[in-house]
């Protein structure tokens, strides 16, 4: 059986820059309560005519596809993750293959919001070990700027989200090989709205109008404390889930690429995991959360910052909307 190894990662985000003081200009909020809450001093938002979530996702999978030394036409799937797709039907993974401009492969969207990229990888991952597939671009990207509530009232949230995309080109190698080790999925459905976009739902007369959009209900809408408490205890399962499926410690941890929430989130994991610093990457300062993209981005940056080896043990871990938490271990 073969088994799969991440050849190369990319990333893009949109060039404008929002900071915190540019958002305290527009809604109650300030530097320190965002910086002290969420760790977050700026993101990248998109804008609207220039960027989409297929051109966000464009450039980082060129990217990718450049660094693994593959050709777009080598591709065999797409796995793309993103609960902000260009249109509400088709998904973005058609988008995708044809600007690319990739022969008729499948392509498949994933809605798994945070851990939208630890499932596509796993999703992936399944692909090439049964041999089915021998190269699949996996891809998280989100645009979630243009849903948020953009008020006093979802301050909580508007300060957090952020838009971008990151891509890794997963390759089959022999068993031997460095690769992915495992991953681990979750859900818990009995919180799906303590995060979750209402609208536009399918279960209504009309799907859109004016009432519907004057609620609110097409905001991405958060109960932020409810989400901290049970992402800090979900992490922290899945991630020891992973150690023990492999019979390792956490010591060998030499890379936690931890899903971009809040830098206090990340802290909490990285106190309990007794990890030093430099274990743990973060870039949810510039970053902000991008949802899907954050795993992607951030291993892009830290290989490009030469936090990444060839044979280092990474662990992947995530939690969000749904609730669906995930986790990956894998040697690089
Ligand atoms: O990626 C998907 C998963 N998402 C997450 O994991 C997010 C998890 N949750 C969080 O990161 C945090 O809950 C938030 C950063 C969203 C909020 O931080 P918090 O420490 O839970 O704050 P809070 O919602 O309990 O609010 C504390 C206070 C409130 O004021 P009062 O009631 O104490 O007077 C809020 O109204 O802070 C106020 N507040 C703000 N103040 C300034 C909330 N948002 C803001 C803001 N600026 N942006």
């Amino acid at each position: 059986m073969k088994k799969s190894r991440i050849l190369g990662v990319g990333h893009y985000v949109p060039e404008k820059i929002v900071t915190n003081d540019d958002l305290a200009k527009i809604i109650n909020t300030n530097d320190n309560w965002i910086v002290e809450r969420t760790g977050i001093k700026q993101r990248h938002w998109f804008t609207p005519g220039v960027d989409t979530v297929t051109s966000l996702a464009k450039n980082a999978s060129e990217m990718a596809l450049k660094r693994a030394g593959v050709a777009a036409s080598e591709i065999d799937f797409i796995v793309f993750a993103t609960i902000t797709p260009d249109y509400f039907i088709p998904g973005n993974g058609v988008l995708l293959q044809r600007e690319l401009g990739m022969d008729t492969i499948g392509a498949l969207d994933i809605r798994n919001a945070c851990s939208g990229f630890i499932y596509a990888l796993s999703i992936a991952d399944q692909f090439i070990k049964t041999g089915m597939y021998k190269k699949i671009l996996v891809v998280g990207a989100e645009i979630q700027s243009s849903a948020l509530d953009i008020s006093d009232e979802g301050r909580s949230s508007a300060v957090i989200f952020a838009d971008g995309a990151g891509a890794a080109v997963l390759g089959a190698v022999e068993n031997d090989q460095p690769g992915i080790l495992s991953t681990h999925l979750h859900s818990q459905g009995e919180y799906a709205e303590e995060l979750y976009c209402k609208d536009p739902g399918s279960s209504r007369e009309v799907r859109l109008s004016p009432e519907l959009i004057a609620s609110g209900s097409f905001n991405l809408t958060m109960n932020g404390n409810a989400v901290f408490k049970h992402a800090v205890v979900r992490f922290m399962e899945v991630i020891n889930e992973a150690l023990e499926a492999n019979k390792m410690d956490k010591s060998a941890i030499d890379l936690l690429v931890p899903h971009q929430a809040n830098l206090r989130i990340s802290q909490y994991v990285q106190s309990k995991l007794e990890l030093p610093d430099e274990k743990v990457f973060n870039n949810i300062m510039h970053m902000g959360n991008t949802t899907a993209g954050t795993i992607p981005i951030a291993l892009s940056e830290a290989w490009e910052q030469g936090k990444i080896k060839e044979g280092d043990l990474i662990c992947l871990a995530a939690f969000g909307s749904g609730f669906t938490w995930a986790s990956a271990l894998l040697h690089w």
